[in-house]
């Protein structure tokens, strides 16, 4: 592994039963804070990406807009938000998916993304897959091939991953 890895998995932060009882909330915003974990953090999707022509990055609001911009000037590729309802002004198209209860909305601008670019979809975590399938969802619609899913934290157990199908998830730190 990666000797930047550990480095970036001790600088987030877990805060139990937040934002309810039972639940183990991982904190980037520490991670943040060490400026070498956060380079390195960023580092790692650069070297990744860099080489694999993608046009696009789409960043999952709102941690992935933390992730993604620095990301996109790195490898010469356009940023997209993925919104949560009503905040883009233009017209959009948008995509439900589930929460633990009730149901969420994401949204992205009409014409910011080409049939057939490649995109990367990049977000802070996966927990159960239903905010990623949702990104992923949205570009799938309008032509574009994702290239891969990427996050700094997989909550494994439950299985977020197996949501995604096929598309490759590539992720830095795997928590419980
Ligand atoms: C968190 C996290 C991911 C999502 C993962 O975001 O940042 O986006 O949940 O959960 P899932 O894999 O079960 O869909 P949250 O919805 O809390 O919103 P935020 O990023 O705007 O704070
Ligand atoms: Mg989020």
């Amino acid at each position: 592994q990666d000797p930047r890895i550990a480095r970036i998995s001790s600088a987030i932060r877990v805060i139990p039963d937040f934002p309810k009882p039972g639940i183990m909330f991982q904190d980037i915003t520490t991670m943040l804070l060490d400026t070498k974990a956060f380079k390195d953090t960023i580092d790692l999707f650069v070297e990744r990406y860099r080489d694999k022509n993608i046009s696009v990055v789409a960043g999952v609001e709102a941690r992935g807009f933390i992730f993604g911009p620095p990301i996109a000037l790195a490898i010469g590729a356009k940023f997209v938000p993925m919104r949560k309802p009503n905040k883009l002004p233009g017209e959009v198209i948008s995509e439900e998916y589930s929460l633990e209860y009730g149901t969420d909305k994401m949204e992205m601008h009409v014409g910011a993304v080409e049939a057939g670019e490649r995109a990367l979809v990049i977000d802070d975590l996966i927990a159960t897959g239903g905010t990623l399938c949702a990104a992923v969802k949205l570009l799938e619609r309008v032509g574009v091939n994702v290239v891969e899913c990427a996050c700094v934290i997989e909550l494994l157990g439950l299985k977020g991953r197996e949501r995604l199908g096929d598309r490759p998830l590539f992720v830095l730190v795997n928590a419980t």
